[in-house]
């Protein structure tokens, strides 16, 4: 079984990485492989609603110079998908949204290949508005038929600067039941 995370945050290694690993170290122990994308430092476009997507039927956004189809195409071949985003005033990342908007329609328009997958958003945040940005991600998952794993509280863990999230005992305690779920739920389906 696999997991693929994607980061969207545009720092590369930064407090949205740091928290997917964690989450990775639970699955990890159960063998459940995992691999993350990290979108930093790359240009994500937005999508062009020139439904391609739907004419084509190839599983392909028609955008190809960006990451985004090596992000949709791993998507497809993985058990369980993390968004990883930190909080860009109250909501995901411009690059997290992009990449959301795509995946959707691209999903939608090839027979929802994502369906049942397992999902789980997870969030960097110096102080408000993670709420927001799970729900912004989960809108994702739940459109997609995918089944959403949750934790002991939402999903977020609280820093600024690169590392502060370490610091947060709860935020981590969060990560770590979301991995142990994870894994529980996708030995479940997989059985
Ligand atoms: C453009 C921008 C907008 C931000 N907006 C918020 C916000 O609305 N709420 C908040 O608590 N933190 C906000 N932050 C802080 C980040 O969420 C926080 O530093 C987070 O840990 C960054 O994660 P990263 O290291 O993975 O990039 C913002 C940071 C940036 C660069």
């Amino acid at each position: 079984m696999k997991v693929i995370g994607i980061n969207g945050s545009a720092r590369k290694d930064g407090n949205t990485a740091l928290l997917i690993g964690k989450v990775f170290d639970e699955l990890k122990k159960e063998g459940i492989e995992c691999e993350m994308l990290q979108l930093a430092g790359k240009t994500v476009r937005g999508c062009k609603a020139c439904y391609g997507c739907y004419n084509n039927k190839d599983r392909r956004c028609v955008i190809k110079d960006d990451p985004v189809q090596e992000c949709i195409d791993k998507m497809a071949q993985a058990d369980g998908i993390i968004l990883g985003s930190p909080v860009y005033v109250a909501d995901v990342s411009s690059e997290m949204k992009a990449l959301i908007d795509r995946a959707c329609l691209v999903n939608r328009a090839n027979g929802s290949f994502l369906r049942r997958k397992v999902g789980a958003g997870v969030m960097a945040v110096r102080r408000g508005g993670a709420v927001h940005a799970f729900d912004t991600m989960n809108h994702f998952f739940s459109i997609s038929e995918m089944v959403i794993v949750s934790s002991s509280y939402w999903n977020f863990a609280l820093g600024r600067e690169v590392g502060d999230v370490l610091k947060d005992e709860e935020g981590l305690q969060t990560m770590k039941v979301l991995g142990e779920n994870m894994a529980w739920l996708l030995k479940k389906i997989h059985n």
